[in-house]
């Protein structure tokens, strides 16, 4: 009997639970026609999103073994902000943030990482500013602790309430799901610090993130330390 109650739970979970697409990311039910329909369309749609084609004119800062580094202003070509827009659109979308326009477009420096099969796989958003506020150390207790509590501690923890004085702002970064762990988030920032201000390298304390979810703040606090 016990086994077939596992069978009847395994079933189950089958046919009911959510898959997470490892690339694009959608959470969807592998066993709904309908679903199965609408995440197609949107990893189709995603990966056209990433795909890079080339420019006549490319602003290239930073080469590696596996790709490179391009930076895209508000005057450049209709397609290149276009490309860095659909990016950013991309990202935010799996951040989960409100499509909100950012603080000042003209201001903004989109840095897009594309690796050697033609596809963005890194996007960072840097924007001039005066000042941060630093990030904390997280207490080590959030054990017993229910989601709304731990949501606003962790707000609460996340930064210091007297202003530094800081030069570029992270707003966005983000990495395609599948590239992650190889460098490419600290090889952008690397490179926003030598270029982001013409004939001058920021150290890391000029550097600020702007609202950093978990993984961001996992990220950040290992680039700082470093
Ligand atoms: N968990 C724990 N440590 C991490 C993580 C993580 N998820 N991500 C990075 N680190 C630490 C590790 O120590 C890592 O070194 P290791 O791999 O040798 O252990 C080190 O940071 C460097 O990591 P990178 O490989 O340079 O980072 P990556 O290219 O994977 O990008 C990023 C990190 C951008 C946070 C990526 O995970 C991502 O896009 N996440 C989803 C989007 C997101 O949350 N972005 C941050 C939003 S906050 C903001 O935009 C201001
Ligand atoms: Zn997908």
């Amino acid at each position: 009997a016990e086994a077939d109650d596992q069978l009847i739970i395994d079933a189950g979970q089958k046919q009911f639970g959510a898959t997470v697409c490892g690339s694009c990311g959608m959470i969807y039910s592998a066993d709904s026609l309908e679903d199965n329909f609408q995440h197609t369309q949107f990893h189709q749609s995603f990966l056209d999103g990433i795909k890079f084609v080339g420019w006549k004119k490319e602003r290239v800062v930073a080469e590696f073994w596996d790709g490179k580094i391009i930076l895209v202003l508000p005057d450049d070509p209709k397609y290149a902000v276009k490309k860095a827009e659909d990016v950013r659109r991309l990202a935010d979308n799996e951040l989960g943030f409100q499509q909100v326009s950012l603080r000042c477009p003209s201001q903004v420096k989109t840095y897009l990482y594309v690796n050697s099969d033609r596809m963005v796989v890194g996007c960072l958003i840097a924007e001039h500013i005066r000042q941060g506020f630093r990030v904390l150390e997280q207490p080590e207790q959030t054990k017993d602790m229910t989601r709304e509590d731990f949501m606003e501690h962790h707000r609460a923890w996340c930064c210091s309430t007297t202003p530094e004085k800081a030069i570029c702002g992270v707003s966005r970064i983000w990495v395609f799901s599948l590239a992650r762990r190889k460098g490419i988030a600290t090889r952008m920032l690397d490179t926003v610090r030598n270029s982001f201000m013409y004939g001058g390298h920021l150290t890391k304390e000029e550097i600020a993130f702007s609202d950093p979810t978990p993984d961001g703040k996992l990220f950040a606090t290992k680039y700082c330390e470093k």
